[in-house]
């Protein structure tokens, strides 16, 4: 086995805590994406984990470019959000994000983990951009039940973080 460094994005601490559960299993330590150095990755099996926020990855373009630099680290990925990870299309998305910042994204397993989000202690930028999705959502003609779950929880403290869901990127980084 190589040896492993886990690297994180995340601004409210789902995925970090996912990172730090990933990291202690692999007995390694788990960086911020802002203070891992391209030095860090060299010959390692690098798992990266970011929370998603509309559309990109907290931490991935400045990780995606240290893993550019970095001599062909082997990559194990994950997203943490609040869609759903049984769903196609948030796999679909998840992986998409990764490859559009990083061609080695191309050949990693990428997972979907399941995080949380309490209104009362998002940042002021983050909550104005939930405010004007739940507009959007208000007004759709045909909403999902993703949609009406996030209209009903709107305001409120969700938490979908499962530990046991961080096995399946503990036991790809084991495998590669
Ligand atoms: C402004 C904003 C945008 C978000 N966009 C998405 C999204 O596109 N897809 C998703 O699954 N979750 C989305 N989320 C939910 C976060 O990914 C979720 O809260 C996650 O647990 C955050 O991880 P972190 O605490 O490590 O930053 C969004 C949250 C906020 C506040």
């Amino acid at each position: 086995m190589h040896a492993f460094i886990v690297i994180y994005g995340s601004h409210y601490g789902n995925t970090e805590k996912y990172a730090r559960a990933i990291a202690a299993a692999l007995g390694c330590p788990a960086l911020s994406a802002k203070e891992v150095r391209t030095a860090d990755l060299a010959g390692k099996t690098v798992v990266f984990g970011g929370g998603v926020y509309a559309g990109s990855i907290c931490g991935w373009k400045r990780t995606a470019k240290k893993i550019a630099k970095a001599k062909a680290p082997r990559l194990v990925l994950f997203v943490c959000g609040l869609a759903d990870p049984a769903k196609q299309k948030t796999r679909d998305e998840a992986r998409m994000l990764f490859e559009k910042k990083c061609a080695a994204a191309k050949d990693a397993p990428v997972f979907c983990l399941r995080g949380g989000i309490d209104y009362g202690k998002l940042k002021f930028g983050h909550r104005t951009m939930m405010a004007m999705l739940m507009q959007y959502l208000k007004r759709k003609k045909d909403p999902s039940p993703e949609d009406a779950q996030l209209l009903a929880t709107y305001g409120k403290a969700v938490d979908f973080y499962d530990e046991s869901t961080a096995k399946a990127v503990i036991d790809a980084a084991k495998s590669l």
